[in-house]
């Protein structure tokens, strides 16, 4: 009996790749830069599973697979599925959720630390030499203990974040989302609001929504003008639930304090984007789940859905979606 077909289009840890090798036959893409168009039309046209991690999955793709049977995302955010489309061909959607949630709340907290404490822009006065001895109120940040963070979209990498924020730097923790927490209220003791309310009451504001049709550019002009002048703005979600244009002239004018940025519109960012020069505005690329362990769990998760949907089992991490 031959094994499954499955592409992969991501370097993967050893432990992975053996996991699926002794159940499919794998049709190694990993080390194809930017493989689209034709070739990777060839090569979908007789695998039963995908894996990638940021890859487009819409009609036209699997218009060209049509023994396709699982799409296996290697990250929790599955922007990148079309998931009409794959319910319309019958094309079941995975990602790896739970295994990152600790990592990026870290990298969010970091973010929040970083830009209060101005920690990029004041490491690099002392390291061009500029640190003077009657430098006192120049230095000076803000204090993230006993201040306010609203988390807006209370997943599970938001409960992360709050129980962070709340044990660990005794903050007043605020949350939207599309639906209320009780148990998360209950257990954090984290309080409710509107996202207009939570965006005028907040001092910390943490951008943890997923990126869907509806949470495109989310994050307006008009609410970084309700925002407080030292209100410190985190994304480390997606950059395209900001107007980005409208964040750098927020932070050009002052109506926010600063920002911790971990994503982007443009991902890599443009060289040339305004936010690289604003010495109020920590710039990360795109890292929130970059630590070697979790990386290594994402791939498992990823690897054990991928070999669920094509032997016949049900994939642990199937998206909402797609259930
Ligand atoms: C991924 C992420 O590393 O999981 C996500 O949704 O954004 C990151 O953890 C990124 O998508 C690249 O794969």
């Amino acid at each position: 009996m031959s094994k499954p077909k499955v592409l992969v289009l991501k370097k993967l840890p050893e432990t992975a790749t053996a996991y699926i090798s002794e159940y499919c036959e794998i049709i190694d893409g990993s080390s194809e830069e930017s493989l689209s168009g034709e070739k990777l039309k060839h090569l979908l046209s007789n695998v039963e599973g995908l894996l990638q991690s940021g890859l487009k999955i819409d009609s036209e793709l699997l218009e060209s697979a049509p023994l396709l049977k699982i799409v296996s995302n290697v990250s929790v955010g599955y922007n990148n599925f079309d998931t009409e489309a794959m319910r319309k061909y019958g094309v079941v959607g995975t990602h790896t959720p739970y295994v990152l949630d600790d990592t990026v709340a870290d990298l969010v907290i970091t973010l929040m630390l970083s830009a209060a404490r101005r920690v990029a822009e004041l490491d690099k006065l002392v390291k061009q030499g500029e640190w003077r001895s009657d430098q006192v109120e120049e230095l000076f940040g803000m204090d993230v203990h006993h201040a306010t963070l609203g988390i807006i979209g209370m997943g599970r990498i938001g409960e992360a974040i709050a129980k962070r924020a709340k044990f660990g730097f005794d903050m007043k923790v605020l949350y939207s989302n599309r639906n209320r927490k009780p148990e998360v209220e209950e257990k954090y003791g984290v309080e409710y609001r509107t996202m207009d309310e939570l965006i005028r009451e907040s001092d910390f504001i943490a951008l943890m929504a997923p990126l869907t049709s509806e949470t495109h550019h989310l994050i307006k002009k008009e609410h970084f003008e309700q925002m407080k002048r030292t209100a410190i703005f985190i994304n480390a979600s997606r950059g395209q639930l900001v107007d980005e244009p409208a964040l750098i002239e927020a932070l050009e004018k002052r109506l926010i304090y600063a920002a911790g940025l971990d994503v982007f519109e443009q991902e890599p960012v443009e060289a040339n984007n305004p936010l690289l020069k604003l010495p109020n505005v920590v710039t990360l690329p795109h890292i929130g789940s970059a630590t070697a362990k979790t990386r290594i769990s994402m791939a498992i998760s990823a690897a054990q859905n991928l070999v669920a949907g094509v032997t016949g089992e049900v994939p642990p991490n199937i998206v909402p979606e797609l259930k």
